[in-house]
């Protein structure tokens, strides 16, 4: 008997970010109020990182509140009911539970009803490679409208005390309807990981190792909290180095060149990094930069969704635009893609 042939779509459709929208929580955190734990000073946060302020959720706001707020503002750009979208993507490093991920507890809220959700755990690259998913969904026809979410409560998972880090995380939410289109709006992926750097920004310990303490020391202890630290000196090396390269691919692949875009949105990790990647991408001086970090901070997953809307929202960068996104972080990982605006 020979083996059946199966069914499976032999063309290719095109996506693109249909909507884009942002959630910032309201409480507007200052330098000032993070060196009441830290040694330092608001000079040398502003030069070395060129944050001024981020913002940090409520005790009671969740990586879901935020995503849901994102998420309903990006629906409604992209002119569609949450019952469209088939499939929710949810880039989150603070979602904190180990199980069920955070992406069907979104859909559920949004009324999304029995839609493909998943959570996926790629640090500041995470919207990247989300996005390279859900363009890759719609394509092959495994979904029709995928929503894709940046979110992090990195407020949780921050050493308020450790100075390398605590200036630097800040909370947020960014989300984009990705969905069928007449035409390519979505470029291909240049991505990857390199696992041989993973103590470069890492949990400080492990759950498990965590339980251990707990059952060896007991409750009472005082065991710290296992917050993320960062090797701030590699991930900035790396990053100034081996990121600029990367986008220049993602530039050739989507076949343009860096004269063609409308924008450059690389993942808001710290200043001096978009500053030394727009020198090594020799930008032309008429391509606005994303420099949202200086209000917002760091905000993992959701900076590049946060940073781009704001650049839609005040006129810096044009609504159907090209821009070239980049995502890097802890892994080391790292994706880039050229997109359509929304
Ligand atoms: C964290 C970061 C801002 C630190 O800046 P830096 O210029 O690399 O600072 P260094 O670690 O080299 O430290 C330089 C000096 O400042 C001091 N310093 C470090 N943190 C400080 C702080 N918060 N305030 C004041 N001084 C500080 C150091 O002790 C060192 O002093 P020394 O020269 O006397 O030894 C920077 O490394 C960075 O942004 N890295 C990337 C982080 C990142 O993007 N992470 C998210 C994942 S994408």
């Amino acid at each position: 008997m020979s083996t059946p042939t199966l069914s499976a779509p032999t063309t290719l459709r095109h996506a693109r970010i249909l909507g884009l929208g942002g959630y910032r929580p309201e409480r507007v955190v200052t330098n000032e109020e993070i060196l009441q734990f830290i040694e330092s000073s608001d000079e040398w946060i502003r030069q070395r990182s060129g944050i001024v302020t981020r913002r940090f959720a409520r005790d009671d706001e969740s990586v879901v509140d935020m995503a849901e707020a994102a998420s309903r503002q990006a629906l409604d750009r992209a002119g569609l009911e949450p019952g469209q979208v088939d499939a929710v993507l949810m880039a989150t490093v603070t979602h904190p539970l180990q199980t069920p991920a955070a992406a069907p507890i979104l859909a559920h809220r949004l009324g999304i009803e029995d839609p493909a959700a998943m959570d996926l755990s790629a640090a500041c690259a995470g919207y990247c490679y989300a996005i390279s998913l859900a363009n890759d969904m719609v394509r092959a026809g495994t979904a029709d409208t995928v929503l894709v979410v940046g979110v992090e409560k990195l407020s949780d998972f921050t050493d308020k005390h450790d100075r390398g880090s605590a200036f630097i995380f800040g909370d947020g939410a960014g989300a984009a309807v990705v969905g069928v289109s007449d035409r390519p709006g979505i470029g291909p992926t240049v991505w990857g990981s390199l696992g041989d750097r993973a103590d470069a920004i890492t949990q400080r310990e492990s759950w498990t190792d965590l339980r251990s303490e707990m059952e060896a020391e007991g409750r009472e202890a005082g065991i710290a909290w296992p917050a993320f630290v960062m090797q701030g000196q590699t991930v900035f090396r790396w990053a100034v180095f081996s990121m600029a390269p990367v986008a220049q691919q993602a530039v050739e692949a989507a076949g343009i060149t860096p004269a063609d875009l409308a924008a450059f949105v690389p993942h808001q990790a710290n200043m001096r990094i978009t500053d030394a990647m727009v020198k090594a991408l020799d930008l032309p001086p008429h391509v606005p930069v994303a420099r949202d970090i200086a209000q917002t901070g760091n905000t993992s997953a959701a900076s590049i969704p946060l940073a781009m809307s704001r650049m839609l929202d005040e006129g810096e960068a044009p609504h159907g635009g090209l821009a070239l996104q980049i995502g890097f972080g802890a892994g080391l990982v790292y994706a880039a893609q050229v997109v359509e605006m929304p």
